[in-house]
């Protein structure tokens, strides 16, 4: 195995000026998505989401972003589950995307909300029956004693809900993260990345650039 010491990184693949960003930092993030899109970035939406438990304790995992407004940035998981009880008792989180291929970052941090029920119910009614059946039938991040408890209950339910709809599971729905800073990243060469950092004052977006 290489050393891991000895993996080196050069990043070439562009740069970023003041002059290049929007205004408006959702505008710049959808751009920057579109362009992860169309370079076929590998799971473009898929996102880092930090959190921190009820002894200040970090935590992270994967979410995929399914929704952006000038609002914040939405995901939907299990309202139980260990991210759902963190969220409960510290409303903030910090998001982070990574599109290697662009040799770019993008890091979020906010106040984090439910989303409305019509907002929840909208996304689960759009999503395929099997992930619905899921949704019911996983305590997401209980221990799970049985394999096979997790597929019957799967299968049991498949039953229950033969040919009818599935209702989303109160326990299941959308978080919305409202930014208070967003920083675009784009690594450039000689570890001279270019770092510009949106921020709140009075309400209104302003840009800082940040030391790489
Ligand atoms: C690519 C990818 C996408 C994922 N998307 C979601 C998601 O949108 N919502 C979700 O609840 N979990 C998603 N997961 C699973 C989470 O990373 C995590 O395992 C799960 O939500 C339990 O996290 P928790 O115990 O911290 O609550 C995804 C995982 C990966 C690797």
């Amino acid at each position: 195995m290489n050393k891991l010491a000895d993996i080196r990184e050069h990043y070439q693949k562009g740069n970023l000026n003041k002059d290049d960003l929007n205004n408006d930092p959702v505008v710049q993030f959808n751009n920057w998505l579109n362009e992860a899109i169309k370079a076929e970035c590998n799971l473009p939406t898929a996102v880092t989401l930090a959190t921190v438990d009820a002894d200040l304790m970090p935590n992270c995992r994967i979410v995929l972003l399914k929704d952006v407004s000038d609002d914040g940035f939405v995901f939907f998981t299990n309202y139980e589950s260990e991210k759902g009880q963190e969220m409960n008792h510290s409303p903030k989180a910090a998001l982070n995307f990574f599109w290697p291929e662009l040799e770019r970052q993008v890091r979020i941090r906010g106040k984090i909300e439910k989303v409305s029920a019509q907002q929840s119910d909208d996304y689960f009614q759009s999503r395929p029956r099997e992930s619905q059946l899921g949704a019911w039938a996983s305590n997401q991040s209980s221990i799970v004693q049985k394999d096979d408890d997790l597929l019957s209950e799967y299968s049991k339910l498949e039953q229950h809900y033969k040919d009818q709809k599935i209702p989303r599971p109160k326990h299941w729905g959308g978080y919305l993260i409202k930014p208070v800073t967003i920083e675009f990243w784009q690594g450039r060469t000689n570890r001279m990345h270019d770092r510009f950092q949106y921020y709140l004052e009075k309400n209104e977006w302003k840009i800082r650039q940040l030391a790489p």
